[in-house]
């Protein structure tokens, strides 16, 4: 080696090769190099002068050693992929979960949709209205997930409430008022023990609720009410005054406005009316006009008197 010592020799084929095992070979005096050696990377050293059997088991070890690292390698970079392409998997699987869950879900909705007097696609447009709240103001997308289901299921106690009470035509007495107002505290308790709905299950307790206080079942104020739910009565107000009834025809999504805008801070929360009140009118018509596209029904128009 003219102009490179051995452990030149050493840095430049670890460089090039990092894979090949080098195997020091060294004078007795030069024992401090021979263990420098191995510090920056050799794999053993010989001493001068050695046998041919010992020379052959250095390097046969060296070899194995070096096959051994190799394969471990392999086997860390498959265990890597086989990883990924099981979470890949596990997240299509769940992916198709919480789909199969959706369509029962939407199912149910659209069964509550035939026995309510309301009127038809009512909970799926109030659940394309309160995501399109929930976007606006900037939540995240898992949370307005939680929040849709709470919003398409919100009257879902209805179905424990008798026909002749909830189609009742004529004002209702007192007594049937107290047990129509039970479908807060009903859908709740059939959503609650299901773990996919246990999040939206509250929404669906509080969706009566009033900002103010004066809401039922539990009488909540304020932030004490879920934020899903908040948003939740806005929508409903939105589509129940643009929607026709048996007794008034669809209002205005201007007389809406005005209504929700005036009900601010007492039915509403008064910072989501905010955002409310900037979002175009544009938005609600369109989503009208889907769902009305899908259940079949005529296009909303803004040109309805309110
Ligand atoms: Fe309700
Ligand atoms: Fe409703």
């Amino acid at each position: 080696m003219a102009d490179l010592d051995g452990i030149g020799l050493l840095e430049r084929t670890k460089e090039k090769y990092p894979d090949m095992p080098v195997v020091m070979v060294t004078a007795v005096h030069d024992i401090s190099v021979a263990l420098a050696a191995i510090r920056n990377g050799a794999y053993d050293y010989l001493l001068k002068p050695f046998e041919r059997e010992q020379l052959l088991n250095t390097v046969s070890r060296a070899l194995e050693n070096r096959r051994l690292k190799v394969e471990n390698r392999a086997y860390q970079t498959n265990l890597e992929s086989l990883v990924q392409e099981r979470t890949k998997q596990w997240q299509s699987a769940m992916a198709n979960l919480e789909r199969s869950y959706d369509i029962t879900l939407e199912a149910l909705g659209d069964a509550l949709d035939l026995k309510d007097a309301e009127t038809e696609g009512h909970s799926r447009r109030v659940t394309l209205f309160t995501i399109a709240i929930a976007q606006a103001m900037g939540l995240p997308k898992d949370q307005i997930a939680v929040i849709a289901r709470g919003a398409f299921l919100h009257d879902i106690g209805k179905m424990a409430i008798p026909d002749a009470i909830l189609r009742k035509p004529d004002k209702l007495d007192p007594d049937e008022v107290a047990i129509m107002q039970e479908h807060a505290y009903r859908g709740y308790q059939m959503l609650k023990k299901i773990p996919f709905l246990t999040e939206a299950s509250e929404i669906v307790y509080s969706h009566q609720e009033r900002f103010d206080g004066t809401g039922y079942p539990r009488h909540l104020k304020g932030t004490e009410i879920p934020l899903g739910a908040r948003i939740f009565s806005i929508a409903d107000t939105l589509d129940a005054i643009t929607s026709d009834r048996p007794y008034r025809p669809a209002q205005s999504l201007k007389a809406a406005r005005a209504e929700i805008e005036r009900w601010s801070g007492r039915q509403f929360d008064p910072e989501i009316v905010k955002i409310f009140l900037e979002m175009p009118d544009r938005i609600w018509e369109d989503l009208r006009n889907e769902i009305d596209g899908q259940t079949g029904r005529a296009a909303y128009t803004t040109g309805a008197k309110g």
